[in-house]
């Protein structure tokens, strides 16, 4: 059995990008491993390092789900499940900050750059948000994982988690796996469709750049029809002259299962408006029957958090046993 872990926080709005670049990419990785037991939490813990308002992480938390059960997560072979669901995770996340030199987490560049965008951190920025590779490092460990799927941002922090367990075996005897790191290949890379050189951002305040996953048909044609593009009325690729008709080719070709080269030969003469407008039916043929599933899920919330309480009911039977090794180890009060 090949156990593959990975974490997603239910903050951001996920959008198009997400789901052709990273969504589906797991979920073939999941398909395509013999044997994979796919452990997928919605991280809601991480998500309180920093604040939030309560009814719009609740529902996120929910929106979340129904995104990944809609992208095709086999929910009853794999476990899908929220952080808090599962009080391990904080448990033994306290475990690993008691074990961590602060020195580990000073040097995490996320935290770093995250920090730099506060002003007067020091007072402003939670002790949670400093402590968190702690908390990923117990999701992971818990779990035995082999795999941890993640974009390059996180690759610091599973190399953290490894350390944690290294220290953690070294000290009480072996119990902990170290994981392996598994970067996401990023196969579609989708950028901003007003400011078509940047990524396309899950964080932006703006809204007009990314097609999110819940926006309504009109945004999405309407996004698409004010992309920013170029004078030259030609339907060519050229990522670096012409990054805004590239991006939407990019974006008409994951979408449609068509290669570049034939959508530059169709449209080469057609006009952006034309050629837009096709972008826009091909994106909301492509989205519709997602959001029709998604929408199933959400509408249904009693079968959706039968699912999640299932989901974290079966993480915690797997978590559980090795939080009580980990805590009598130590020396905890744990009665087995
Ligand atoms: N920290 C990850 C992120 O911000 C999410 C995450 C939490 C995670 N726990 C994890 C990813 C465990 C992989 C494994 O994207």
């Amino acid at each position: 059995m090949t156990r593959i872990f990975t974490g997603l926080q239910p903050t951001n709005t996920l959008h198009i990008g997400n789901l052709l670049g990273s969504i589906l990419p797991w979920q073939q990785l999941v398909t395509n491993t013999p044997d994979a037991e796919a452990y997928l939490m919605i991280a809601d813990q991480h998500a309180i390092t920093i604040k939030q308002e309560s009814e719009v992480l609740h529902s996120k938390i929910l929106e979340v789900a129904a995104i990944m059960l809609a992208a095709g997560v086999d929910y009853r072979k794999h476990v899908v499940f929220p952080q808090s669901q599962n009080p391990d995770h904080a448990y033994v996340g306290w475990l690993y900050t008691c074990l961590t030199p602060m020195g580990w987490l000073d040097r995490m560049t996320q935290f770093k750059e995250k920090k730099e965008k506060v002003e007067g951190y020091k007072e402003a920025v939670s002790t949670g948000l400093f402590a968190y590779p702690t908390l990923m490092a117990a999701d992971i460990l818990l779990y035995d994982a082999d795999m941890v799927p993640v974009g390059a941002d996180q690759k610091q922090h599973v190399e953290l988690t490894s350390d944690i367990a290294n220290r953690f075996n070294s000290l009480y005897g072996q119990t902990f796996k170290v994981p392996n790191f598994h970067t996401n290949k990023e196969t579609t890379k989708l950028f901003d469709l007003q400011e078509p050189t940047k990524k396309m951002s899950k964080s932006d305040a703006s809204d007009a750049g990314r097609i999110s996953l819940t926006d309504t048909v009109d945004a999405i044609r309407k996004k698409i029809m004010k992309s920013v593009t170029d004078n030259e009325a030609v339907v060519a690729y050229d990522a670096v002259n012409k990054p805004g008709i590239s991006n939407l080719l990019s974006i008409f070709a994951a979408v449609s299962k068509k290669s570049i080269a034939d959508l530059v030969s169709t449209y080469h003469d057609a006009g952006y408006g034309k050629f837009k407008g096709d972008v826009a039916d091909a994106v909301i043929s492509y989205l519709e029957p997602f959001q029709q599933k998604m929408n199933a899920f959400l509408s249904d919330k009693a079968e959706l958090q039968r699912i999640l309480d299932d989901g974290a009911a079966r993480a915690y039977k797997v978590s559980h046993p090795k939080t009580l090794e980990a805590a009598a180890k130590m020396g905890l009060y744990i009665h087995a």
